[in-house]
């Protein structure tokens, strides 16, 4: 085993889980699946250090749809498609607030 530093300056978790009992779930609609893939060309395109991943269930189902970014503890609640300028700018934000040099010595490449 080795142990390192993760290369990506935040991870955002796309909750798309789906359940089919019912119960509310992130999947019930398809805008964080849609957010992932759109977000993901646009970081790519900035060459910005964000790593993204579709994911199950991350907890607060019923403020989904949810994406989390790790490790910031942020959350973004009751997402939708529209509102992908405004996590664009939130992680903009976010990378932009991390102690100078810190992205600058990560991999760019977004996943
Ligand atoms: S189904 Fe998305 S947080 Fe539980």
């Amino acid at each position: 085993m080795r142990i390192e530093a993760t290369p990506h300056a935040l991870h955002l978790f796309f909750c798309t889980n789906t359940r089919g009992n019912g119960e509310k779930s992130c999947g019930d609609t398809p805008d964080t699946a849609i957010l992932a893939d759109q977000l993901k060309q646009r970081f790519k395109q900035a060459k910005l250090p964000v790593r993204i991943t579709r994911t199950a269930c991350l907890g607060p189902c019923a403020q989904g749809p949810n994406i989390m970014c790790y490790p910031q503890q942020v959350w973004y609640q009751d997402v939708k498609v529209e509102d992908m300028a405004a996590i664009e700018t939130s992680v903009n934000d976010i990378l932009a607030s991390l102690p100078k040099g810190l992205s600058a010595n990560m991999d760019p490449k977004p996943g």
